[in-house]
């Protein structure tokens, strides 16, 4: 067999017809006739229907081969409406390289069985759709930060504080003190802007989240920016450019992938600046609630829908959100914080601007009832040349669930993680 291999997606050309070429995958679909045998043959790019006869030299290891086999094949393309792309394989030649077992995933399977065997539903075109777009959006995020200046910046997975409460805090067993796995960058960002001023990253966190709901996991990815000098304005100006930038790459970049997961993408192309902008107190009133309440995704879904565009959510009662938030001077009951609701998904991001002053900060720590002795070393960055900062965390599997329609957050990551489920 020839080294020279194309992809599938280059040889579904008219000026391909009549030409000799090769191509390698795996058995997608499979139906034997008497005189013909079809394959569907599926690559990283795409799909081909294949036809043996019987007469070829093919058809040997064509009647043997199986389900998620891997081959190399040979032939003449030739356009044909009929095939499931428009163009078909006549096979001169047939290689097995991996003779597939009865591949166990047929239709109609339950949603807990394909997320037993992930490992091999991985391969679904759904899954390969979503997971081309996620990599688009990880491709986008970082050309956005990169282009408005920031530097790139890690901060350390083992922590010893919570930043965004106790209760979800993953302990890490193994030393002599606790110890947990990260719940956000953030912390240890505000050390770094000291000396780069804007930074972002896009990394794990880590969340032992009790609850089975469509939108949370135990591991999920933030893209998180902190910026000093930027004020709260500032950053939801900043985090819109930032949204509509992701949403205008992939929409030129994903086309095929929106195409195969029948998203019909005209809200994302119709999305513009600004975003509508809705205190807490205000969104009480149009779900007919009281002060204190806590919206439910459902709640933050509908007020979307009325709005009829992306919300940033602002101004929650202080000792609803976190303890870094900087309470509003003009509504010191309110703190500089906004959630943003997507359509269809509600919050998937959470930004504000920070507390710069010490006093301020301990008499927040202390509402939250938090040790000031945790965090010696937060504290001393409101001595050292303290300055107005603000930043953001960005849920991309969030964002990628809304920029492809997928309803829960496991359609969106390869191995979702969850209280319920760690493997495979
Ligand atoms: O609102 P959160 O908790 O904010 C922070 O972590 C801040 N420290 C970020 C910052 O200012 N740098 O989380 C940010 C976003 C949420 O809006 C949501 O989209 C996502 O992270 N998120 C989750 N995604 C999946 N599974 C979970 N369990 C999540 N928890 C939060």
């Amino acid at each position: 067999m020839a080294a020279e291999f194309s992809s599938i997606e280059s040889v579904l050309d008219d000026k391909q017809a009549g030409k000799l070429v090769h191509i390698r995958g795996w058995v997608h679909r499979k139906r034997d006739q008497k005189e013909l045998i079809f394959l569907v043959i599926r690559d990283s790019t795409d799909l081909i229907q294949a036809v043996i006869k019987k007469d070829s030299k093919a058809w040997k290891d064509a009647e043997k081969i199986t389900i998620e086999s891997s081959c190399e094949l040979s032939g003449k393309i030739k356009k044909e409406e009929r095939a499931p792309t428009g163009y078909e394989l006549q096979v001169d030649d047939l290689k097995i390289i991996g003779l597939a077992e009865r591949f166990p995933i047929t239709k109609d399977l339950s949603e807990e069985f394909l997320r037993d065997v992930r490992h091999l539903w991985l391969r679904s075109r759904k899954l390969t759709q979503v997971l081309r777009v996620r990599s688009e959006v990880f491709r986008a995020i970082h050309d956005f930060y990169h282009k408005e200046g920031f530097t790139e910046y890690q901060s350390p997975i083992f922590t010893t504080q919570a930043c965004e409460g106790g209760s979800t805090l993953f302990e890490v067993k193994g030393f002599d003190r606790k110890v947990y796995l990260s719940q956000s960058w953030q912390l240890h960002a505000e050390a770094g802007i000291f000396a780069l001023e804007k930074i972002y990253t896009v990394a794990p966190m880590f969340r032992a989240e009790k609850s089975r709901t469509t939108r949370h996991l135990a591991e999920a990815w933030l893209a998180e920016s902190e910026a000093a000098w930027l004020d709260f304005d500032g950053l939801l100006k900043q985090e819109e450019e930032l949204i509509i930038y992701v949403v205008q790459h992939v929409l030129k970049t994903c086309k095929k992938e929106f195409k195969e997961l029948s998203r019909d993408t005209k809200d994302l192309e119709s999305l513009k600046a600004p975003f509508a902008r809705l205190k807490y107190a205000d969104a009480l009133k149009k779900l007919g609630k009281k002060w204190g309440y806590d919206l439910t995704d459902k709640d933050e879904r509908e007020l979307v829908a009325q709005l009829g565009k992306p919300i940033f959510l602002t101004h929650f009662p202080r000792d609803m959100k976190a303890f870094y938030m900087k309470p509003d001077p003009k509504e010191p009951k309110t703190v500089l914080g906004a959630d943003l609701l997507a359509p269809g998904i509600g919050e998937i991001s959470g930004g504000s601007e920070r507390i710069v002053d010490e006093k301020e900060l301990q008499k927040s720590l202390k509402i939250f009832k938090l040790k000031e002795e945790d965090y010696g070393w937060y504290m001393d960055l409101r001595k050292f040349g303290s300055v107005p900062h603000s930043g953001m965390g960005l849920g991309i599997e969030r964002l990628v669930m809304w920029l492809t329609g997928m309803p829960h957050i496991m359609d969106v990551v390869s191995f979702p993680r969850t209280l319920y489920r760690l493997s495979p």
